[in-house]
């Protein structure tokens, strides 16, 4: 029977003795890339043996690598959820193999005890700050919104959209004219942003709003090409804050965006060496800092910055 608070795999002090298994949801972005590298450098800084499943953005594929995960008995996993649903059943197994699970930077609706934290941003409040900011930044203007969702079903696709929505009531000036998902994807954003300029015409629209940096570069591509001029005909906000966005913003391209951090192994792997240690637990949730930048900071130092950090 499962017991209902998590028990766990005999404790080692030692984090050089472990195993972890990492099933990580693709390569999608320039930050799902740079994610992959950190928890690369993080395991290794540790001693921590990594295991790697690129499940290609098949939720399929993860529930296959953690069954494998399981079967090898590995002493954690570390898991970034493809979308919100259907990971009741892998994770009990999980649990009954008595293997913590760590989600990293997005959410399930699953039971709490299923995993043991979840290390992610305040995904709606990010949306929020996006909304917020545009609200503020056309002060009362009319102004035509187009949004890019992100991969449908994903937490931050469902709350990046709930968040923004919340950013901007209130504001009749403000109206989401189109919505569809660009699936967090450069190449993806570009296609859509050119159906919606087909779609509503360039000088009918005054601002977009991507789920991330790379849907947002993509369709900074599809405005340049439809002749308007991103950045200023129309205004750009997103989240991730990776270096092409600030490389956007420093040439005018894009407006704002919201910081993601790509370092969501480190307080993972600090909650498994100090459970390894002592069976501390940590809290249900270790939320990472969500921090705005817009053309007023120094975007081509912060472009230099982050391509240090493994993007
Ligand atoms: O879950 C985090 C999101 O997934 C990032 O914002 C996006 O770039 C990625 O693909």
């Amino acid at each position: 029977l499962l017991a209902t608070t998590i028990i766990l795999a005999p404790l080692s002090a030692n984090a050089a003795d472990k195993t972890v298994g990492f099933s990580q949801i693709g390569s999608e972005s320039g930050w799902r890339a740079a994610e992959t590298t950190v928890t690369k450098q993080q395991a290794e800084a540790r001693g921590v043996t990594l295991k790697f499943a690129d499940a290609q953005q098949k939720q399929e594929n993860q529930i296959k690598a953690i069954r494998g995960f399981v079967a090898q008995g590995v002493d954690a996993i570390l898991l970034a959820p493809v979308v919100a649903t259907g990971w009741d059943e892998v994770l009990e197994e999980a649990k009954e193999a008595e293997i913590p699970v760590i989600l990293l930077d997005r959410t399930v609706d699953a039971e709490k005890s299923l995993y043991m934290t979840a290390v992610t941003s305040d995904l709606v409040h990010e949306g929020e700050v996006a909304g917020k900011w545009l609200k503020d930044e056309v002060a009362g203007k009319d102004c035509n919104i187009v949004e890019l969702q992100g991969t449908t079903g994903s937490s931050p696709a469902i709350d990046r959209k709930k968040g923004f929505e919340q950013g901007i009531a209130g504001a009749d000036n403000l109206k989401i004219v189109r919505s569809q998902t660009g699936d967090f994807t450069r190449a993806q954003g570009k296609v859509v942003m050119e159906s919606f300029l087909k779609a509503e015409g360039a000088e009918n629209i005054c601002a977009l709003y991507a789920h991330n940096d790379d849907m947002a570069v993509g369709a900074i591509q599809a405005i340049k090409e439809a002749g308007a001029k991103p950045g200023t005909d129309i205004l750009i906000v997103s989240i991730d804050s990776v270096p092409d966005i600030h490389l956007a913003m420093d040439a005018g391209e894009a407006n704002a965006t919201v910081e993601l951090t790509p370092n969501m192994a480190g307080p993972a792997f600090d909650a498994l060496e100090a459970y390894w240690k002592d069976g501390t637990l940590p809290a249900k949730w270790v939320q990472t800092e969500s921090k705005l930048y817009t053309l007023k900071d120094d975007n081509k130092a912060i472009y230099e910055s982050k391509k240090s950090l493994g993007y």
